[in-house]
């Protein structure tokens, strides 16, 4: 590197590091995030004005196109952090959805195993995070660490103000009308127990149906079954065809009975990959008087979620599987079901009033997050949807459309191999069988060579047998994943199958 690049890189990690520190103070009319802080094309131009305020006196404030006397970084005065103020740091915005860029945002991406580059093909079961995340997290815990809502100090006042504005995130994401429709959970699973246990329990009696779609996460069955036990309501299901594709017809006509208090369908299946006509499912619920639940799980970090075009009455997903940490997801219920509901779990921070006698509720989201939460991982989520909204999900969904197609039509090339459901539109999931190798077998050989996917029944056993099969091998994609990736996976099967 030469003297005047290395003097532009110091420059550019200094210009970076300025702006990470201090994005709220230079910008403050803007939001704390990255799609509305300034981008790369603007740098210059605020250079000097940062300048102003970052070096001390009489230091180079030459833009980062001449040489510069570069103080080391660690010697540059940082303004102490306003405690009144929520300390934030830009999300790095993959521009013009340069791959390459994307996937240097993702440290893990770049790991070996058995000294091969590591394929992430397991997204359905998690997704890898970007360093925004990971710093977020960092800074939470270097920054801003404390229990929120209770305290009466300035740390307790950064954490909630981090907390809450995590949720104003997810408002936005999801298009809800209100960030009390946002409630922090631990992820999909607990949020359809808290439904089934905090909505179910009123609203659901004897005799009355809930109605799943066979395409059904387990996590979305079993709170169901344990309710119909406890009240004597019965479980239908909506079949699917030979592809894969839910029989809308058959929907309907269940829905014709009356009996249907909730229809609980996932957007997108984790074993198939199948897209739901969610939207089109609430509004046939709707006219029948039945509520609608849509499990996100695979969908959020694959299609643009939209809550208030979709009306479902609830909606959940889980942070890490849009590149959030674990043990961080969301509820997503319409305000005026959420404050009829009873507590899911009861404590600290749930109550406006205690006795020994009675507690009073906080109305919703506080009555369903009681005691300390995830605090940190929800700040990341926020992070991590901002990161998902600056890629852009259109053009998420168009560019893995294409490696999803691309993938699918060398697949079915290969001998022995069957793509299990061939649904009309499919999201994020490759599930597939060979003929003589079990799915073990395969997905060994594959992890030999650095390929991570999974053999199994997915958590979905009903779908996987309505396809006669106990176990399949799942590809699942995300956008950092790309062509190269799948070339090598198509080979790598194809040496395996042929062995
Ligand atoms: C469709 C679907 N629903 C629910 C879940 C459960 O998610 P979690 O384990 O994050 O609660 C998953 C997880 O794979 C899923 O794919």
């Amino acid at each position: 590197m030469s003297a005047d690049n290395l003097a532009d890189d110091r420059l550019a990690q200094l210009l970076q590091r300025s702006l990470q520190e201090n994005a709220a103070d230079f910008f403050p009319a803007a939001s704390p995030f990255a799609a509305t802080v300034p981008q790369e094309d603007d740098f210059p131009s605020l250079w000097q004005e940062i300048a102003k305020t970052l070096l001390p006196a009489g230091s180079s404030n030459r833009q980062p196109s001449g040489k510069i006397d570069t103080a080391p970084i660690d010697a540059v005065p940082v303004p102490p952090i306003p405690a009144e103020t929520v300390p934030v740091l830009p999300v790095s915005v993959p521009r013009d959805f340069d791959i390459a860029a994307i996937r240097n945002d993702f440290p893990l991406l770049s790991e070996k195993v058995h000294g091969k580059p590591l394929i992430w093909f397991d997204n359905g079961a998690t997704t890898q995070k970007p360093r925004a995340v990971i710093e977020r997290l960092t800074y939470f815990y270097e920054h801003e660490n404390s229990n929120v809502h209770r305290g009466a100090h300035d740390l307790a006042a950064r954490a909630t103000d981090a907390y809450e504005n995590a949720r104003r995130i997810v408002r936005q994401f999801l298009h809800a009308s209100s960030p009390n429709e946002i409630v922090f959970v631990r992820g999909t699973t607990e949020a359809i127990n808290l439904v089934a246990a905090a909505w179910g329990r009123d609203n659901i009696h004897r005799g009355d149906e809930i109605l799943l779609s066979h395409l059904e996460h387990h996590a979305n069955i079993v709170p169901w079954q344990l309710l119909a036990q406890e009240t004597g309501a019965v479980i239908k299901v909506i079949p699917v065809d030979a592809n894969g594709d839910l029989l809308l017809n058959d929907y309907t006509d269940r829905l014709r009975s009356g009996k249907v208090k909730l229809a609980a369908v996932t957007q997108v299946s984790n074993a198939l990959g199948t897209v739901t006509p969610a939207a089109e499912m609430v509004r046939i619920a709707h006219q029948f008087g039945a509520k609608v639940l849509i499990d996100g799980a695979q969908s959020v970090a694959h299609l643009a979620a939209d809550v208030q075009k979709l009306d479902a009455d609830f909606f959940v997903f889980s942070g890490h599987k849009i590149f959030a940490p674990t043990g961080i997801g969301v509820l997503y219920g319409k305000e005026e079901i959420l404050q009829t509901m009873r507590p899911y779990q009861s404590g600290g921070g749930m109550i406006t009033d205690v006795t020994f006698e009675k507690a009073e509720y906080q109305p919703a989201p506080g009555r369903f997050e009681a005691g300390t939460g995830n605090i940190a991982d929800a700040v990341a989520l926020g992070t991590a949807l901002e990161y998902v909204r600056s890629a852009g999900l259109e053009s998420i969904k168009q560019y893995e459309h294409r490696l999803l197609t691309h993938t699918l039509n060398e697949m079915e090339q290969i001998p022995g191999i069957r793509i299990i459901g061939t649904p009309r539109e499919r999201a994020g999931v490759i599930s597939f069988v060979h003929d003589r190798l079990n799915t073990e077998e395969i997905n060994q050989a594959l992890a030999a060579e650095g390929i991570a996917l999974r053999a199994g029944h997915h958590c979905a056993q009903p779908i996987l047998r309505r396809f006669g099969c106990e176990s399949t091998v799942r590809a699942s994609l995300a956008f950092y994943n790309t062509l190269e990736e799948t070339d090598f996976f198509i080979n790598t099967l194809k040496n395996i199958v042929v062995r």
